[in-house]
């Protein structure tokens, strides 16, 4: 069965079952909501719940932790990298190592916290000694970040290198060409704007990408703000 498939109903369980206890009045869990729907940090705890055992590709032998993703669940602005590295997986949090504080970096240079976004990867586990995702392992792991980008339903994703470029866009295109570009998304039904850039660790091994990626992360503010040309 496809890992969507295989999730689907569990989901929909979970999430019928935690609106039952809502309306019974007996969750904890549902004390502060005003609403009776769950927010959209609620439906992302409960995604986290229901992949924390995953083992949809060989990676749960080696990791530590899933990561997720983290930041603000209403956020405008997804911020999508290849995989978790050592540190990530240490923590179970995205983008914790030196690409990460360099990624933290960018994004104050554009006047945004890391707060004020969500970061997450195309993987969730590490691979073994930050080895490329294999393909199998991106088919598996991505109708998580599908279901994370609907919860979340950001305006603008910045996807980060080759991998989730071209993983989210469906693209053999080398970076060169696709970075600072406007893509629509889905590209059946578009409802948002993708713009690739370098990944900062690209960054961090070839200082002269840094010109290109300020180029994007200014076309994301300019997004961000509603002033694109
Ligand atoms: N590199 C990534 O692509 N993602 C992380 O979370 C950390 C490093």
């Amino acid at each position: 069965m496809e890992t969507r498939e295989r999730y689907r109903e569990p989901l929909r369980l979970l999430k019928n079952y935690l609106r039952q206890q809502s309306e019974y009045g007996d969750s904890e869990f549902f004390l502060n909501m005003k609403n009776k729907e769950p927010s959209k940090k609620d439906l992302l705890s409960m995604l986290y719940k229901s992949i924390v055992n995953c083992k949809e590709c060989g990676l749960y032998r080696t990791r530590k932790n899933i990561v997720l993703g983290e930041g603000d669940s209403n956020a405008p602005i997804v911020l999508i990298g290849e995989a978790p590295g050592r540190d990530e997986d240490e923590q179970g949090r995205p983008f914790v190592g030196a690409a990460g504080q360099l990624l933290t970096r960018i994004l104050n240079a554009i006047k945004l916290r890391r707060e004020e976004v969500y970061i997450s990867n195309i993987l969730k586990c590490r691979p073994p000694n930050n080895r490329t995702p294999q393909e199998s392992e991106i088919n598996s792991c991505m109708p998580f970040l599908t279901k994370q980008i609907e919860i979340i339903k950001p305006r603008i994703i910045v996807t980060l290198g080759a991998i989730a470029t071209q993983t989210l866009l469906s693209s053999k295109e080398p970076m060169y060409t696709m970075r600072g570009r406007i893509f629509p998304y889905p590209s059946k039904k578009p409802v948002l704007k993708v713009v690739p850039t370098y990944h900062p660790a690209a960054l961090l091994r070839n200082p002269n990408l840094k010109v290109k990626t300020w180029e994007d992360v200014k076309l994301v503010r300019k997004l961000y703000d509603n002033k694109e040309e």
